[in-house]
């Protein structure tokens, strides 16, 4: 698998003799598990079939701004918002110069203005309009917009001349593509992830639960699934949308987490618990709401499995990391976790800090392992996703399946 894994890709196709390369650079892309979109301006209409991009791409293609039924069925902002990277393939000198203006007259034109997502230019044409002094001006332009220049090749080209103008080929294309997403360290693997709080009812209205946002779980599932890896987040009750692309199971209580985690971990590479697992639940769940007759009550508790300790002394387990939140000595107390949970890996963090941890958008943590210890500074949760999965995926042997610990 290549690093376009879980990729989005909007490809833009404008008029010129190379367009007809456009359904061999869908087939790359798909290639790559990425999921492709075609935008087409009237002019590539001419060289290339919609129906043979459509039926390549496995989805309609869009051709117009002011078309009604396209626009309620994708927009050009949804589609500027859906797409992780816009590659324009064949883009002609036209095209270059309009988006190097910045103008909107035509659907494309439009979704590269909206978009907030990397976008890469295939410039395709006659050797003459490429050394065109506008069009280089219009190209030095375009890089310094951030604007990644793909190509061209040189050769033969469809005018009869000999030169620098041909598009770069689809395979070169589909490589230079899948370089502008860092890592794809993951691609081929399977994650785990748990998430936020348990609930644990004591009657059909009240629980017992914690504060956990859930924000560092769900921003490790994405870090996932933009590394390349197919990823399944377990989440207890949050107050965060479902992320895009990642199968998500939802859960209630330790008992729920515990069966859904047995049950994705079967072929996972890597499981990580950032879930804040009540410790205890009710020793038994009144049918009824529970009435407030007496002046006291109790309640009775027991103990909830260890999720992490489970999946760790499985026979064949994955990559098993955890999180330990602490009040003090933190790397002695997440040390001896680590031990005691058979664990590749814990990420330590210190919950008496209020700026860090359960519900704030920042965290600092200490990531210990057997035989050493690595602390990371204050960051954002989900730039310290990203940090935290290039660490995880360094850990992982070239064999897929680790053995338990001694
Ligand atoms: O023992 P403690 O709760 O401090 O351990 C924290 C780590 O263990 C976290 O990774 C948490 O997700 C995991 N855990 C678990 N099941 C439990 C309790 C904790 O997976 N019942």
């Amino acid at each position: 698998m290549g690093s376009l894994s879980n990729k989005r890709v909007l490809l833009g196709v404008t008029g010129g003799i190379a367009a007809y390369k456009s359904a061999e650079l869908i087939r790359c892309l798909q290639g790559q598990n990425a999921e492709v979109r075609v935008v087409m301006t009237p002019a590539a209409t001419e060289f290339i079939t919609p129906l043979t991009l459509q039926a390549l791409s496995g989805n309609p293609v869009s051709l117009e701004l002011l078309d009604t039924a396209a626009e309620a069925a994708m927009g050009h902002i949804e589609l500027a918002r859906w797409a992780d990277l816009i590659l324009v393939a064949p883009a002609s000198a036209d095209f270059i110069a309009r988006l190097c203006h910045g103008e909107g007259n035509d659907l494309l034109s439009t979704i590269c203005l909206a978009s907030h997502s990397p976008i890469a230019v295939a410039p395709a044409m006659n050797k003459h309009m490429w050394g065109n002094t506008a069009t280089q001006k219009n190209l030095h332009q375009l890089r310094e917009q951030a604007v990644h220049i793909f190509g061209p090749a040189a050769g033969y080209q469809a005018c009869g001349d000999i030169g620098e103008g041909r598009m770069e080929d689809p395979a070169n294309l589909c490589s230079m593509a899948s370089a502008l997403f860092a890592t794809g360290l993951l691609s081929g693997k399977k994650v785990v992830i748990t998430a936020g709080p348990t609930r644990e009812a004591l009657d059909p209205v009240r629980y017992i639960s914690n504060h956990s946002s859930g924000k560092m779980g769900y921003a490790l599932a994405q870090a996932a699934a933009e590394a390349g890896a197919n990823t399944v987040l377990i989440s207890g009750p949050v107050q965060l949308d479902p992320p895009e692309r990642i199968k998500t199971i939802t859960v209630e209580s330790a008992m729920d987490m515990l069966t859904a985690a047995l049950n994705a971990v079967e072929g996972a590479d890597i499981f990580i618990a950032a879930a804040a697992v009540a410790d205890y639940r009710p020793a038994s769940v009144a049918e009824q709401k529970i009435k407030k007759s007496d002046d006291e009550m109790y309640i009775e508790l027991v103990k909830n499995p260890d999720i992490i300790a489970t999946i760790a002394t499985l026979p064949l387990r994955p990559l098993t990391v955890g999180f330990a939140a602490e009040t003090e000595n933190l790397e002695f107390y997440a040390t001896k976790k680590l031990h005691q949970k058979k664990l590749d890996l814990i990420i330590a963090n210190d919950v008496s800090d209020s700026s860090i941890g359960f519900n704030s958008e920042d965290n600092r943590v200490l990531l210990v392992q057997p035989g050493s210890s690595k602390s990371l500074p204050t960051m954002n949760k989900v730039l310290l996703a990203n940090k935290l999965i290039e660490h995880i995926a360094a850990l992982l042997p070239s064999s897929t399946l680790q053995t338990p610990q001694p």
